[in-house]
């Protein structure tokens, strides 16, 4: 009986598995036959399109052509919203009519000629910025990028093959992938254009990720998350049992929270002149609060300076500023502890902004630095970030407020101003219903 109920079980379990496997290469076939239907051909698709420097984005079609050589079209399953979409259009040299959005994750759909550490299905994050490790410096468009060699490899992340066109809007060979439906080209933006259902970028700015991991949510580790929390463990290496400290609690801030936490700070102080960000900040691992606007005697050095031991000179061993405020800036530099003490701007100012200190300050061994996508190399290291997300030790899902479908994406960046979104996430596809 027992050897008759067992064997029944091993069958039902196979039969389980057999079906499962059944699916799973059906969907993957689906996936494969759909992508090999529209390999080499225009796609024509819904996107957020940006027409002017003030002003709504416009849901329409677009045309998207087929990836040239050393390209990666890709089909976007979600896209976060990040402050960077709204002031970098404010920049007198943003060309227009432009896609914007730069925290994207999405799937491989076809790759252009020449393209080998990517393929069809892969599971992708558009990178704004590239990571050409010299691989390709016999290509036309491409030369020698003395960022990525050897030697610099480990001292930055800023790949500066393709800096001019991606500036430009347009693809390493100069042109772009976009238009609209009448043939006007539209622009690329920071080389992702993650608001639209279909983008192309350069091989060397798509990163490979795990499967398992959400589409829709993992395009925030394209920014935000991994600025903050790269700030902390590659820009600064942060050291165990000291205090840190993060003007501004938006994602970014927040993700600088996250990582002074896994770096072992036994202070973490968070400063906001939004008192509503305080309880998420907890969540997140700080454990001092302050407005810098009601703070007692009305003097935020004064008040990290007692909270840092209170003699001459104490501070935070390192503050960061995640606003785009140079007045922060400023403060954040001159608040961390004397002889020691490392401010790391993150924040993005407004277009021509100075940033001002006394000398003095370096004299007396203050060091002000600055991090762009959190010192990430996203190639290398990105889909690392991603495993640790799915092993739980990286926080992302505690970071979307709110999803959108694609036609209600200027409501994301309404929400984004009035403060109440840390992140919103646009679905492009399953959501995507004009
Ligand atoms: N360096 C990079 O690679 C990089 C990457 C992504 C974003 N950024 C920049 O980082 C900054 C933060 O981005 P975010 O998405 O977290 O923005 P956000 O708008 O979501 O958050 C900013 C926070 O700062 C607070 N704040 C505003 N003025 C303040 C003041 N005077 N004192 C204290 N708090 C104040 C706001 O209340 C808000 O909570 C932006 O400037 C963005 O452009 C830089
Ligand atoms: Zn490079
Ligand atoms: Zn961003």
């Amino acid at each position: 009986m027992c050897v008759i109920l067992y064997s029944k079980i091993l069958f039902n379990s196979f039969i389980y598995l057999y079906n499962y496997i059944s699916v799973c290469v059906c969907v993957c076939n689906i996936y494969i036959m759909s992508a090999i239907a529209t390999e080499g051909k225009v796609i024509t698709c819904k996107a957020a399109v940006q027409f002017e420097r003030k002003g709504e984005l416009q849901i329409v079609d677009v045309q998207v052509a087929p990836p040239k050589r050393l390209e990666v079209r890709i089909k976007i399953i979600g896209s976060g919203v990040c402050h960077t979409d709204y002031s970098e259009p404010l920049y007198a040299s943003q060309q227009f009519p432009v896609i914007l959005g730069h925290e994207g994750g999405g799937i491989v759909e076809s790759i252009g000629e020449g393209v080998t550490s990517v393929k069809v299905g892969d599971h992708v994050i558009p990178l704004y910025i590239p990571e050409c490790r010299n691989e390709y410096e016999n290509e036309p468009n491409y030369g020698f990028c003395c960022y990525c060699t050897k030697k610099n490899f480990a001292k930055t992340n800023l790949c500066g093959v393709i800096r001019g066109p991606q500036g430009k809007g347009v693809m390493p060979d100069g042109t772009s992938r976009f238009s609209t439906m009448d043939g006007k080209v539209v622009h690329h933006f920071m080389g992702c254009s993650t608001f639209s259902q279909y983008t192309v970028c350069p091989e060397i700015s798509v990163a490979v990720v795990p499967k398992e991991a959400p589409l829709d949510k993992i395009g925030l580790l394209g920014c935000g998350i991994t600025t903050g929390y790269g700030a902390v463990m590659n820009t600064i290496k942060v050291e165990p049992d000291t205090i840190g400290a993060v003007w501004g609690l938006g994602g970014v801030g927040l993700a600088v929270i996250m990582g002074l936490k896994e770096a072992g700070c036994r202070k973490i102080v968070a400063i906001d002149i939004n008192e509503a960000k305080f309880p998420m900040a907890k969540d997140f691992g700080a454990t001092d609060f302050v407005n810098p606007k009601t703070v007692e005697g009305g003097d935020l050095g004064v008040y990290l300076n007692k909270l840092c031991g209170g003699y001459p000179g104490a501070g935070p061993d390192y503050t960061f500023e995640a606003i785009g405020n140079t007045t922060t800036m400023r403060q954040a530099l001159e608040y961390c502890h004397k002889g020691w003490g490392k401010s790391c701007i993150i924040g993005v100012a407004p277009e021509g902004k100075e940033i001002a200190t006394r000398s003095f300050q370096m004299v007396i061994g203050k060091e002000w630095h600055g991090t762009a996508f959190g010192g990430t190399r996203g190639r290398t290291q990105l889909g690392g970030y991603v495993q640790k997300y799915l092993d739980g030790k990286l926080k992302v899902d505690e970071f979307i407020t709110f999803t959108f479908p694609l036609k209600d994406i200027n409501e994301a960046f309404h929400k984004l101003h009035s403060g109440e979104a840390l992140r919103s996430v646009i679905l492009l596809q399953d959501g995507a219903n004009m």
